[in-house]
Parts: C-alpha cells; sequence; structure tokens
C-alpha cells in the first residue's frame, strides 16, 4: 500500500466520514482537532458515522439491498455481511484524535483538510500546518468551492499539493474527484488516485482546475434551470421533474434533488451565484442569463422559513 498513514484535519460532516471510511479500508488514521470543545462534537458525529454504517450493512442484506449498495463498503458480488460489521467496529475502534498537530502529522503519507469552507480557517491551517510536515507527504484539500491554486502558496510544498473532493454519505456516494492545481507534479495526482482507489472511492481525474468539480459543474446548472422554470411560473416542481424523470429515465427530477441536498444549501448556491455569475459554468452566464434569481431567493427563503428544509426534515418541495 502506498498509503497507510492518514491525517483528516477536521472532525466536521465531512471530516469524520472520511476518517471512518479510511479506517474502515485499514489505514491508521488521526483527526487532527482544533481544541477540547472539538473532540466532545467529534465524538458523536463519528459514532454516528458508525451507525449509518451499520445500517447500511444491515439494508444491503435485505431485500432492497441491491438497490441501495453502498459501494463504499462492499463488492456486489462479495458481500460478507459479519466481515463488514467487523471491520465497522474496528473502524471505530481504532480512530485517534488529537489536538497536537505536530503529532497528528508526524509520518503522514497523506493529510486531508477537511476544515470549515472558509479561507481564513483554511489558510491560518496551512500555514501552521507547512513547517511542521514530513518530506513525503501529500496534502489534499476537500474543499467544494475554493480552487486549490488559491492556498497552494500556503502549503510549502505545492508539488504535492491537490484537491480531493468527497461527497456527503461517502459509504454511498463513493466519487472522489481529484483535481490537480498548475503546480501540481503528475506522480502526486497519481499517488492521490491510488489513494482513492485504496480506500473504496471511485476516482474521478479533473486534469484542470474547475470550480465545482465534474459533478456540480453539471448538476448546478441543471437544478438552477428546474427551479427558473418555477420561479416564473412556467411549471410547477412535480411536472418539471416528471419532465425530466419520464423523458430521460433519470432517477430524480431537480425538486426531488433539491430535497435531498437540502433548501438551505439551495438557497446559499442561488445567493453565491448572483455574486459570481461564472463560478460553477461560464457557459450558461453567457446562454442562459440573466435567471431568475431574485425570485428563486424568495421562494427559497420562505421555504427555509417555514421550516420546509427538504427531505431530512419531512418537507421540502414534497412532503415526505
Ligand atoms: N458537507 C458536505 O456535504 C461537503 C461535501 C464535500 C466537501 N465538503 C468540504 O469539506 C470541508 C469541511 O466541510 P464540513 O461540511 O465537514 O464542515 P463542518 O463545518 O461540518 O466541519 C468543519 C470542521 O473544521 C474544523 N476546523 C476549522 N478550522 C480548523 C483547524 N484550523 N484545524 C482543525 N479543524 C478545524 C471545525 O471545528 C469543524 O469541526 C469543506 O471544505 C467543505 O467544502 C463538504
Amino acid at each position: 500500500m502506498e498509503f497507510n498513514k492518514v491525517t483528516v484535519a477536521g472532525g466536521g460532516v465531512l471530516g469524520s466520514q472520511i476518517a471512518f471510511q479510511a479506517a474502515y479500508c485499514g489505514k491508521e488514521v488521526t483527526i487532527l482537532l482544533r481544541n477540547q470543545g472539538s473532540i466532545g462534537r467529534t465524538q458523536p458525529k463519528l459514532e454516528q458515522v458508525r451507525k449509518s454504517y451499520l445500517d447500511a450493512i444491515e439494508q444491503m442484506a435485505g431485500p432492497l439491498g441491491q438497490e441501495n449498495w453502498a459501494r463504499g463498503i462492499a463488492d456486489r458480488d462479495n458481500f460478507d455481511k459479519q466481515a463488514c460489521i467487523d471491520r465497522v467496529e474496528a473502524a471505530y475502534n481504532s480512530l485517534k484524535l488529537e489536538l497536537d498537530m505536530a503529532k497528528a502529522v508526524k509520518d503522514a503519507d497523506i493529510i486531508i483538510e477537511s476544515v470549515s469552507e472558509n479561507p481564513k480557517d483554511k489558510t491560518a491551517f496551512y500555514k501552521a500546518l507547512a513547517p511542521l510536515m514530513d518530506e513525503k507527504t501529500i496534502l489534499v484539500t476537500n474543499s467544494s468551492t475554493f480552487l486549490p491554486s488559491q492556498f497552494a502558496k500556503f502549503t510549502g510544498r505545492p508539488d504535492k499539493y491537490l484537491s480531493l473532493h468527497f461527497a456527503n454519505a461517502i459509504w454511498k456516494n463513493n466519487t472522489a474527484e481529484v483535481m490537480a492545481q498548475p503546480q501540481t507534479e503528475q506522480a502526486s495526482f497519481d499517488k492521490v488516485v491510488t489513494f482513492a482507489n485504496e480506500i473504496r472511492m471511485f476516482a474521478l481525474p479533473v486534469m484542470k482546475e474547475k470550480s465545482g468539480y465534474l459533478l456540480n459543474s453539471m448538476l448546478v446548472p441543471f437544478l438552477l434551470s428546474g427551479l427558473d422554470l418555477y420561479v416564473n411560473g412556467v411549471s410547477d416542481p412535480e411536472s418539471i421533474d416528471k419532465a425530466w424523470t419520464l423523458g430521460t429515465g433519470a432517477p430524480r427530477g431537480p425538486f426531488q434533488i433539491f430535497d435531498v441536498v437540502g433548501i438551505k444549501t439551495a438557497y446559499n448556491i442561488v445567493l453565491q451565484y448572483q455574486k459570481v455569475p461564472g463560478l460553477i459554468c461560464p457557459l450558461l452566464k453567457k446562454m442562459m442569463m440573466p435567471y431568475n434569481f431574485k425570485g428563486m431567493e424568495k421562494v427559497l427563503k420562505q421555504m427555509i422559513d417555514e421550516g420546509k428544509l427538504g427531505k431530512s426534515a419531512g418537507e421540502g418541495f414534497y412532503k415526505y
């Protein structure tokens, strides 16, 4: 194995999932946290992730298992329920939490930065980290919205720095977008692809820097197009979804996706896109602007105020 010792910085929603998945795949994982309070917040998250894995394994063994297969957990043709459960427990018990940065990153083969999506926090983190890393260590960021070139100069190793972007519910949605920045050397890129595959992700190479990576470069324009039809009174969410699902055979339309992603995230995307119109998709700016962003903002804000936050809240565009 190229990578054995893995350090995940940040024990939030994604950090806890990434750490768990790497431990599940036999890596020695340390989660770097900021302070005592972070330990109290991260432990219940890890417990929650553990439960999600066990629930997923139970489902995989059940009658609807094939439809809900968690690809991060096991292959379909080689599934041993008890072995997977044992691996989950072993992963949970093996995770180390560490507040001392120097100790957390010593000997690390790879450091996965998954700290808050805030450029000040990320910059401060990289500046503190730069003098502490071993020569061999590869450093990746899980940032969803920032380009790695923005931080490369603070890392002290731009040739070994790139993006490794995971999706939420990593055990099921097992894509890993591997994205180089201009100074990333090919060998580091290749190693990160190998690592992603070692932890049961499906590695997707992104050879050039691109906001939104692959998935969001397609998904965001699609979602906004559906929302625009609705807020301009062209049709209703259900009919727009049907046009898409019946017309293409896709399992979900834009509003069904919005309800899963959550209305707050949808609202944030709408706000962000107004600030930087070409951010995710320059083509969209040229061809399809202007969208009725003000209308989108109003509709989504009202839903948030009414507690219709999406599927997890029991209601979004649909009732569950
Ligand atoms: N939530 C998602 O669905 C998702 C999906 C893909 C990628 N991401 C990316 O993952 C990263 C983390 O997102 P999240 O949703 O887990 O956020 P989060 O707010 O749940 O967690 C961020 C964590 O980082 C910690 N942190 C901040 N500064 C730190 C530092 N200097 N050292 C150590 N820890 C520090 C915070 O205490 C917090 O626990 C972001 O870059 C985000 O864009 C998130």
